[in-house]
């Protein structure tokens, strides 16, 4: 091994290990947080969904491998990567909302802003836009150099998921009862298709029966969109104000107005009902525990080696980094 080549692999590590903090491109790239918020801007005039589909990618990237940007990686002939995992096939959208402020900061400052952090900063925006908190959001992840399909099967909850499953599951990740109700509340904002529900209506634990925690005549609503016989990529909206980001969400729970079996059971369990009671009636409190989960969330971290993207999709080649090893 060259000291030239022994020095990158030193670099890339501890790039990947240094701690992430507020204003870490102040200096390479001062426009960095401005540009991504003019996309986030433009997106919401094209396509207000695309503001919450761009925030759930904060979730899906993080709860695997840590916030590194794996989950926008194409597959390749030898790597199958996230985008086609369980949960995120056919459901994960507006990824080329997060290529555009990628070509917009590349303009900019080539090579310095990472793919992770566009999605910290646009999903910090998309909230912010829609009407929710704002946030100071930390800075300096490196985008990942592989992403694993597998790991997101095992991670990924389904909407199928109750409330005792999901505390085990985000405590796994440091994150307390607080932070899944609050975190939940991103649904707030956006839509979610009959497919995620289809069982709840007609088929709930294998009853044969709908799940009788939904208020009837909400159900009434839900069965007209989505019939037996739905595509069952039609879509209903999270909450009874989707491209606001307000306590709505917890409003619909409290009044057994979830979509999603994942929500309604936030309310149905003990243990979640007193978070979503308060948040109903204090939207304050939902947005500072709202924040303090987002942030949890993006200190999530993997120590593995990182780089740069230049494209989101796809690693940087290695013969330009490495133009004698490989
Ligand atoms: C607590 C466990 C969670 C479960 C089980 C869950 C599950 C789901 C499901 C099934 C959908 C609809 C997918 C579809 O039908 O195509 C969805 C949509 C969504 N999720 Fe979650 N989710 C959870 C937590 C989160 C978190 C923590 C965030 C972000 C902080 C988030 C953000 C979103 C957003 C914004 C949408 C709407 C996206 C759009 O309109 O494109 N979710 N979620
Ligand atoms: C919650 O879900 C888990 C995993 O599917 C299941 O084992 C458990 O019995 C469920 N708990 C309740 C109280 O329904
Ligand atoms: C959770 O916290 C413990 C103790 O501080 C730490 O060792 C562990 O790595 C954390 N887990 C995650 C997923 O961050
Ligand atoms: C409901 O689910 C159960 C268990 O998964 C299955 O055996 C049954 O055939 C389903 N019924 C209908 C009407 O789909
Ligand atoms: C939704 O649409 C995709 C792409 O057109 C298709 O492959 C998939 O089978 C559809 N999913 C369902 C549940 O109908």
């Amino acid at each position: 091994m060259s000291p030239l080549f022994s020095l990158f692999i030193l670099l890339i590590i501890t790039g990947a290990t240094a701690q992430i903090r507020p204003g870490y491109y102040s200096g390479t790239c001062p426009k960095a947080e401005s540009i991504v918020q003019d996309v986030m801007k433009a997106a919401l005039i094209r396509e207000p969904r695309s503001l919450a589909s761009v925030m759930r990618l904060q979730f899906h990237d993080c709860f695997v491998n840590g916030c590194d940007a794996s989950l926008l990686l194409d597959d390749t002939p030898t790597m199958l990567g996230e985008k086609l995992a369980l949960a995120n096939i056919n459901s994960l959208r507006s990824y080329e909302v997060i290529d555009e402020a990628k070509e917009a900061l590349e303009k900019v400052c080539p090579g310095v802003v990472s793919c992770a952090d566009i999605i910290i900063m646009a999903s910090r925006d998309a909230v912010a836009l829609t009407g929710g908190p704002c946030w100071e959001v930390k800075l300096g992840r490196l985008d990942s150099l592989t992403a694993s399909q597998e790991a997101s099967d095992n991670i990924m909850p389904s909407p199928r998921s109750n409330a005792t499953f999901l505390i085990d599951l985000f405590a796994k990740f440091n994150l307390s009862v607080k932070d899944l109700v609050a975190l939940s509340g991103s649904h707030s904002i956006g839509k979610a298709r009959c497919f995620s529900i289809m069982f709840r209506l007609y088929n709930q634990s294998g009853s044969g029966r709908p799940d009788p925690a939904i208020e009837p005549k909400f159900r009434q609503k839900l069965d007209k969109i989505c019939p037996l016989d739905v595509d069952q990529n039609v879509t209903g909206d999270l909450d009874a104000t989707p491209v606001e980001f307000d306590n709505q969400y917890f409003k619909d729970l409290v009044a057994r107005r979830g979509f999603l079996n994942s929500d309604q059971t936030l309310f149905t369990f003990p243990e979640t009902r007193g978070f979503v009671k308060q948040f109903n009636i204090d939207e304050g409190e939902f947005f500072k525990a709202f924040v303090d989960g987002m942030i949890k969330m993006g200190d999530l971290k993997v120590d593995q080696p990182g780089e740069v993207r230049k494209n989101c999709r796809v690693v940087n080649s290695r013969s330009s980094n490495f133009p004698n090893e490989f």
